[in-house]
């Protein structure tokens, strides 16, 4: 399973939505508010993890633009229910690590979790 990943991403990677999102400026305060919406029942609210996995700070941004369009797994694609602009402000978010700002809920030790 070493080479799926660059098998996935040279099959999708021409995807000319994914590159249109690529090129958009994600604001992450309106992603967060997207996130909440859409992401957070299975994802928790700063990507610690639910029903879905936690996750991490995207090191691809195709990818990640990529699972949320198309899903992966378990995961369902959202292509019909996020527009483009969205899912830039999503990635916006996902890069400042699920977060704005000094949120102590991220903190390793965090009360929150
Ligand atoms: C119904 C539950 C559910 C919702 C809603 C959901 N996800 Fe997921 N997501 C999953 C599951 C389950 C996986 C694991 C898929 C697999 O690889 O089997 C996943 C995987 C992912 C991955 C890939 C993680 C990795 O390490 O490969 C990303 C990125 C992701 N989700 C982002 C999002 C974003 C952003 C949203 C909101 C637009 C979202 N998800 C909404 C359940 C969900």
């Amino acid at each position: 399973m070493r080479f799926a990943p660059a098998l996935l991403l040279a099959a999708c990677g021409g995807s000319g939505r994914v590159e249109d999102i690529l090129a958009l400026d994600g604001d992450a305060a309106a992603g967060q508010t997207v996130w909440a919406a859409r992401c957070a029942s299975c994802h928790g609210s700063f990507g610690e993890g639910g029903s879905g996995p936690a996750l991490a700070v995207p090191a691809d941004e195709a990818a990640f633009v990529d699972v949320v369009l198309y899903g992966q797994g378990d995961m369902s694609g959202q292509e019909d229910v996020v527009d483009d602009q969205d899912v830039a402000d999503l990635l916006a978010f996902a890069l400042e690590g699920y977060t704005l700002g000094s949120d102590p809920c991220r903190a390793s030790t965090s009360p929150c979790r």
